[in-house]
């Protein structure tokens, strides 16, 4: 599909969709322009449908599943409408799977991490690649062991079975991003997949990252490439409201006892008994945020009405605009390189002689930019791509730890989504080929203990904006 130029109008279409894309913002100079948001791999704007079905559903809002009213029956049944959603989303309604709603990724991979039963000798397997909500849940959890990645970024699966085999009879988990929000890379989850189950663990997929930008599917259960467990935000899924979703295994969460304990979670308690629920319920302690996971299930609706396959291939092409515009500013380096094959939009660069910070500064202030500068949750993956030394790494640690962050290391990201257009991307290059040129139109200053920069009269301009 790639070069179909209804591919574009079908960007413009779904343009249409979004809330707040035509904002217009007031500049450093005075200016006012229409802001360009490149910062998707973070959060994406809402879709106009996730916006009307919320307030549908506020008309009709009460508990779930603890009500005889009328309203409260309406509510459970979209609740759980949306529930259905996110297991069809992902291909897993084959009545194995269970979906438990969640606040976002992180909070998904920190309850797996509490109830995955793990003894002592047991391993993990993580990658270097990972996002830091799945490295901090597991460490002291198990023995970690580190996939590599190879000198462009790209997960070394090809170094999964030695490991594996190395850890033999050990290796109870693999949990690996699906795609990187540094360097747009995706992973060949199902390869992964099999080589786990080949060797008797399981694989959790934390897919924050590629649910907004591929079509997943978790397979049968009983596939050899099947995901075990997954989880994604509903922030980068154009619903925005604090909602999330671990999916996994219903026979796995029958097992032991829920992380979060509370009402709603089980069937009967004594002062020295109580009976857990059957999963979902049980995971789920405590008024869930219903309305976060009703407009995940009604983003989720609108994504596929738009077509996943089109919405990835559009994707695609923005992307080789994309990379192309970067490589013509002179200085700019993009972190894994210039591939674009299996490569979400999210792409990090750093320009020559210009601190990543003071780029991203420069963007927003100067030309209602949005991108996002740093280590973007993902400090070791991004130390090993900007080649830091382990000296450099020990002292950058001893100085962010004395709460000075001038020398932070990083990069800029600009991520895509549906809505993005050329122009836009046209519009970030211009500025790039400023800044490279020393052409600024404020004056920065560095904030040590953050590592931010700030235009001169920056208080002012942020009053009137
Ligand atoms: N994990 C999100 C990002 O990469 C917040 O920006």
């Amino acid at each position: 599909m790639p070069g179909d130029g209804g591919l574009r109008l079908d960007a413009l279409r779904w343009r249409q969709q979004v809330v707040g894309v035509e904002h217009e913002v007031r500049l450093l100079d005075g200016g006012r322009t229409t802001y360009v948001n490149l910062d998707n791999a973070a959060t994406t704007p809402v879709l106009r449908h996730v916006q009307h079905m919320l307030r549908e559903a506020e008309e009709i809002y009460s508990s779930v599943h603890r009500g005889a009213g009328y309203k409260s029956r309406r509510t459970s049944d979209l609740y759980e409408e949306a529930r259905a959603e996110v297991l069809r989303f992902l291909g897993a309604q084959d009545g194995k799977r269970v979906a438990i709603f969640t606040k976002h990724t992180t909070e998904a991979v920190n309850k797996l991490a509490a109830e995955f039963p793990l003894e002592r000798g047991d391993v993990v397997i993580l990658s270097e690649m990972e996002h830091h909500a799945n490295l901090l849940p597991w460490r002291g959890r198990a023995e970690i062991a580190y996939l590599p990645v190879d000198a462009q970024g790209r997960l070394d699966l090809g170094a999964l079975p030695d490991l594996l085999e190395r850890h033999s009879g050990r290796v109870k988990l693999v949990a690996i991003s699906g795609a990187s929000n540094v360097t747009g890379y995706v992973n060949d989850i199902h390869f992964a997949a099999e080589m786990a189950h080949r060797h008797g663990a399981m694989i959790f997929v934390d897919a924050a990252q590629l649910a907004p930008h591929r079509r997943i599917r978790m397979l049968d259960a009983d596939d050899p490439g099947a995901i075990d467990f997954l989880a994604f935000s509903a922030h980068k899924l154009y619903a925005p409201y604090g909602a999330g979703a671990l999916v996994g295994p219903r026979e796995f969460f029958r097992l032991g006892a829920p992380q979060l304990r509370g009402g709603g979670a089980i069937k009967f308690v004594s002062l020295d008994d109580v009976i857990w629920d059957e999963p979902p319920a049980r995971e789920e302690a405590g008024s869930p945020n219903v309305l976060g996971a009703i407009a995940l299930g009604a983003a989720l609706r609108s994504l596929e009405a738009m077509g996943v396959e089109r919405l990835e291939a559009r994707e695609h092409e923005l992307l080789l605009y994309l990379l192309g515009r970067l490589g013509e500013v002179p200085g700019v380096e993009v972190l894994g390189g210039m591939a674009s094959d299996e490569r979400i939009g999210a792409v990090s660069f750093v320009l020559d002689g210009v601190p990543p910070m003071l780029v991203a500064a420069a963007l927003g202030w100067e030309w209602g930019i949005g991108v996002r500068a740093g280590c973007f949750c993902a400090n070791p993956y991004v130390m090993r791509l900007l080649h830091l030394s382990s000296p450099q790494v020990a002292g950058l640690r001893d100085e962010i730890a004395r709460g000075e962050r001038s020398h932070l290391p990083g990069a800029v990201r600009a991520s895509l989504g549906l809505y993005n257009l050329e122009a836009e991307i046209d519009r970030l290059h211009a500025a790039l080929m400023a800044v490279s040129l020393g052409e600024f139109k404020g004056r920065y200053a560095i904030e040590t203990e953050t590592g931010e920069y700030w235009p001169e009269g920056a208080q002012e301009a942020w009053s009137t904006l």
